[in-house]
């Protein structure tokens, strides 16, 4: 198993630190998920330690969820009202789950997470068999910026104390849209790698998978705050809905 066909990876490194303070706010997210879920019930993909579903879920709202990781959904459980969201252990591009969902949603980039165009398909087929009728599909990334790749591949310094030193580094596929990046520590206890990969996508082409999996662009903003989405945006929250 490599970085690029295993879905468990990210969780198995990150899942323990998971939940730090560098994490987004996942208010304004819950607050417009809210207001599009139609009184549920609801799937997050990749749901991880619930950053977003557990608050969601305070709402009222039947959360579900689909997570490749058995460590980040440890975490989940471990938190109060954690045991009771469902969660599917499988890849979100093509486990099964029962549907109907008045929303689904992919956030924090986890689109990315699957490294190839046809993965990311796949995943766009397997919520659109799931909405109900007039259903969304809401997904959030970030807006490729090549101008912003050469400056990746240098090397980043991340933490230097006085027993360890981590730095980061990037090598892109631009052809493949893919990048792989190493988050490296060295300490007394000798060099650790942590890899990650991402197949990154450009709004036109994200819109492309939906509507050959039959779903809709409908809405398309800056933020959760639906500030207007423009030219210059570094990310995007697109609103996909079911015919
Ligand atoms: C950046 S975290 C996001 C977690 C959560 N949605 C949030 O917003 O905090 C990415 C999550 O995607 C999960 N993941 C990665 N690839 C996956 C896949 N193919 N199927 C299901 N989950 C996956 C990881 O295990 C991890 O929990």
């Amino acid at each position: 198993m490599s970085v690029f066909d295993d879905p468990g990876l990210f969780g198995r490194l990150w899942a323990a630190g998971y939940d730090s303070p560098g994490n987004p706010d996942p208010a304004p997210a819950v607050d417009f998920l809210a207001d599009l879920a139609d009184g549920g019930p609801v799937l997050e993909l990749a749901i991880g330690t619930g950053r977003v579903a557990l608050p969601l879920a305070e709402r009222g709202l039947a959360l579900h969820g689909i997570e490749a990781s058995e460590e980040m959904v440890a975490q989940l459980r471990a938190k109060p009202g954690g045991d009771q969201i469902p969660v599917v252990v499988g890849d979100m591009a093509d486990v099964q789950v029962t549907g109907p969902f008045r929303l689904a949603y992919l956030v924090f980039n986890t689109l990315f997470n699957l490294v190839d165009a046809e993965r990311q398909a796949d995943c766009f087929r397997n919520v659109a068999r799931v909405l109900s009728p007039g259903g969304a599909f809401v997904i959030e990334t970030f807006v490729p910026d090549p101008r912003s790749f050469d400056a990746d591949e240098q090397v980043q310094v991340r933490e230097v104390t006085e027993d360890s030193a981590t730095i980061r580094l990037h090598r892109y596929d631009r052809p493949a849209q893919r990048f792989i990046r190493q988050t490296i520590t060295f300490d007394g206890d000798g060099v650790h790698l942590k890899p990650f990969a991402m197949r990154y996508a450009w709004p036109h082409q994200i819109d492309e998978m939906a509507r050959q999996a039959g779903l809709r662009l409908t809405e398309r903003y800056a933020d959760w705050h639906r500030r207007p989405f423009t030219a210059d945006s570094p990310s995007h929250i697109s609103v996909y809905r079911a015919e």
